[in-house]
């Protein structure tokens, strides 16, 4: 099995580039589907979310060339078939855009439903709320969810939201954009990847507007044609830098990054003690690695990611008093982790949605298991910060959402590796 070694305490200094951000190209390249013809998605991240996604799509018949440059393109001219294999479908979380593409193109889905990281029951009953909306009969098992159309066609029309959900946000923009007539996402997500999603599909030719507010309108278009298009760089890749940075020590220039998308982070770390310096895109932190306690508390976009809930608990965990961290989006999220950092030395008290960090001066190596894909960067930057030898299990899950994370991390001179034992 392989597994991080990290020998921590040297500090991180240099530059790291930030790649395409996963959670706008696990739906952009499925809504290459809606387009009868071929695009172009540059700056695609390498990771094993999207080799496991453009597999699906080959074998649905997209026929997919992937570049070195990290561009992709997806020609959906002719698609075989509405049911995407399940067990490739099973590996992965996004492949629930597959529900909302097929059925905007071919009015009927067969998918079975996501697998991905387990932090929580991670229910899709909004994204079966707007399908139904637009007229679709839906058929849901434990195992799959079959949509078809109903006996009024499929339509446009009105979603409230009961949640804010980024998934069901964009399911749903996808499903209405081939339809008939006008669909408004009320109480909608205002994520940066919902935006990038909505540009996608406007340089295709679809009629999207008010994503990155809370009420989204689209007016369905006949077809949609080719056209090229380049995914913004990942805001919680950048993120788990400038956190990595912030605990160990260290100056680093962020590079491809969008500052504003950062804001919610790096008033954070500013808080604790680091200083940031903001460019057209590009980021400089510097820190001492000694930081001082604040309160964090998850929000849907604008607010402080919850999927950075993860790495600013390692901060809190070695910074200079006591610190409370609030999740209110994934409330379990704190198990795939906390007890793992106290392995390591961290004081940790949960109480109900809230974490209670008292810092330490330092954590200590462990042999430490990562159980998702965040608590696996947060583990790599406690190993990083700790005095000794880490070693990270399930890197798999690591591997899932960052690309070259060994290369980009040892350039910065940090001493971690892969061994196989
Ligand atoms: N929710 C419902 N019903 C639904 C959908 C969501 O109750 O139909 C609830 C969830 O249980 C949760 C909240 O709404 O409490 C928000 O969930 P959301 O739908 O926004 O999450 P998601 O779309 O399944 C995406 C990201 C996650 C990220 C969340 C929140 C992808 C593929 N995944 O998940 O990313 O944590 O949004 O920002 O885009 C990650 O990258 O590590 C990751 C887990």
């Amino acid at each position: 099995m392989a597994r991080y070694e990290i020998h921590g305490g040297t500090p991180l200094r240099g530059s790291v580039t930030i790649s395409g951000a996963k959670n706008a190209a696990v739906a952009i390249l499925p809504a290459a589907i809606l387009i009868e013809g071929k695009c172009r998605v540059e700056n695609v991240p390498d990771i094993s979310d999207v080799r496991i996604l453009l597999e699906i799509l080959s074998d649905l018949g997209v026929v997919v060339e992937r570049f070195p440059d990290g561009s992709v393109t997806l020609d959906s001219t002719v698609i075989r078939s509405t049911r995407p294999s399940p067990e490739l479908v099973k590996k992965m979380r996004a492949s629930y855009y597959l529900m909302g593409v097929l059925l905007s193109r071919f009015g009927e889905a067969d998918v079975a439903l996501p697998g991905g990281c387990n932090f929580a029951s991670r229910p899709i009953d909004q994204h079966i709320k707007g399908f139904k909306a637009l007229g679709a009969n839906v058929d849901e098992t434990e195992e799959y969810v079959r949509l078809s159309p109903g006996e009024n066609g499929l339509q446009g029309a009105r979603v409230n939201l009961d949640v804010v959900s980024v998934g069901a946000t964009m399911n749903i923009i996808m499903a209405a954009t081939l339809l008939p007539g006008q669909t408004v996402i009320e109480n909608a997500a205002k994520e940066p990847h919902i935006v990038d999603l909505a540009n996608f599909l406007n340089t295709m030719g679809a009629n999207i507007s008010g994503a990155g507010t809370d009420t989204i309108k689209i007016r369905g278009v006949e077809k949609l044609s080719g056209g090229t298009y380049a995914i913004i760089p990942d805001q919680i890749e950048a993120g788990t830098y400038l956190a990595a940075v912030a605990a160990v020590g260290g100056d680093v220039l962020v590079k491809n990054v969008i500052p504003k998308h950062m804001e919610c982070i790096t008033s954070k770390l500013q808080e604790m003690g680091a200083t940031i310096e903001n460019f057209d895109d590009a980021i400089r932190i510097t820190s001492t690695g000694n930081l001082t306690c604040t309160t964090v508390k998850t929000r849907p976009y604008p607010g402080f990611p919850t999927d950075m809930q993860a790495q600013i608990c390692v901060c809190m965990t070695v910074a200079d008093g006591v610190s409370n961290l609030t999740e209110n989006v994934y409330e379990t999220r704190f198990f795939g982790y906390c007890n793992e950092l106290a392995a390591m030395g961290a004081d940790i008290q949960i109480n109900g949605k809230t974490a209670i960090v008292t810092g330490t001066p330092r954590l200590s190596g462990a042999s430490v298991t990562a159980k998702d894909l965040r608590a696996g960067a947060a583990l790599i930057i406690a190993g990083l910060t700790a005095r000794g030898t880490t070693y990270v299990d399930n890197i798999h899950y690591v591997e899932r959402g960052y690309e070259r994370l060994i290369e980009k991390m040892t350039a910065l001179g940090a001493d971690i590796r892969v061994i196989e034992e």
